[in-house]
């Protein structure tokens, strides 16, 4: 742990600028599962796809049912260690942009002012058809009165605010439509299988341009989205940093792969460095 924290120091040291990455692993400690485990493989069934939410009216039942459940634990999570050291990181003037893979919005509530959520906000819900932006505590208590009270099986939490829980419990859920138009509502994330807006990619990429090297924090890299930064440092020839207990995807292309819990060894290191002049 002493050694890791020095070796991050001083790689930081000599490399001012930094982007993070972050993904579902920040948020461990927050209370808020992971969707793959250190091996890489799903916890779980896999999430609602962008294509199935769109088209299958049971989809969207089955999404807002649970996660009706699931949001109350992203909604009341605090942030972790590292979602802390990360946002003192920032303030030392070291981490120029987080491009958070998360939904949480536990960043923004570290304190941390230059956040791209690549995949989007849970605690907002866009209408599809009109583009209206409301927030997801508004949703809750639209959908309260219409769920069966009180539920049937105690909920298991995913990390996107999801839940798993019995079909039965959606199956005569009506969804509330779109208060302005009344068309339909979607949590305002880019779902498993959706794409990231052309412009915030773009702006990722030119953050880990003007960067000078690329921390990937709890995060498998097992999607694209994540990934495509990775290979865009490599490409720039930028030094990547991974910290991840487990397996990532891009194991074999990292200048320093640190295998350890990311809350105090971040910590460690946000401190270690406040004492040295960036
Ligand atoms: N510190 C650091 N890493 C940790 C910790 C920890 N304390 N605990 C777990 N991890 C690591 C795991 O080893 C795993 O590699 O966090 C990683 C979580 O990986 P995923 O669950 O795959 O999450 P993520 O990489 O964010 O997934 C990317 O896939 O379907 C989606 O859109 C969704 O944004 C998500 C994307
Ligand atoms: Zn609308």
């Amino acid at each position: 742990m002493k050694h890791h924290t020095s070796t991050l120091a001083d790689l930081m040291q000599r490399h001012p600028r930094w982007v993070a990455l972050t993904g579902a692993g920040i948020s461990a400690e927050s209370g808020i599962p992971t969707y793959r485990n250190r091996d890489g493989d799903w916890h779980a069934p896999e999430p609602v796809r962008e294509q199935e939410f769109r088209a299958q009216p049971q989809a969207r039942q089955r999404y807002w049912a649970r996660s009706y459940h699931g949001w109350p634990r992203v909604r009341d999570a605090r942030p972790g260690q590292a979602h802390i050291a990360l946002a003192g990181l920032e303030a030392q003037g070291r981490i120029a942009l987080t491009i958070s893979q998360n939904v949480d919005g536990l960043h923004q509530r570290a304190g941390s002012t230059r956040v791209i959520d690549l995949h989007g906000r849970v605690d907002n819900v866009r209408c599809l058809d009109c583009g209206d932006l409301t927030a997801r505590e508004t949703m809750q208590a639209r959908l309260a009165p219409l769920m069966p009270t009180p539920p049937r099986l105690e909920p298991s939490p995913r990390p996107d605010g999801d839940a798993e829980i019995p079909g039965e419990q959606y199956a005569n859920l009506q969804v509330p439509p779109c208060t302005a138009c009344g068309g339909t509502v979607t949590p305002d994330v880019v779902f498993f299988g959706g794409s990231v807006p052309r412009e915030r990619v773009r702006a990722c990429l030119d953050a880990v341009e003007e960067a000078d090297g690329l921390m990937v924090v709890g995060s498998s890299l097992a999607v694209y989205s994540g990934f495509r930064f990775c290979r865009h440092a490599q490409s720039r020839g930028k030094p990547i940093v991974l910290i991840n207990p487990g397996w990532t995807r891009a194991d074999d292309m990292a200048t320093l792969k640190l295998a350890a819990e990311a809350g105090p060894l971040l910590t460690a290191v946000a401190s270690a460095l406040a004492r040295q002049p960036a």
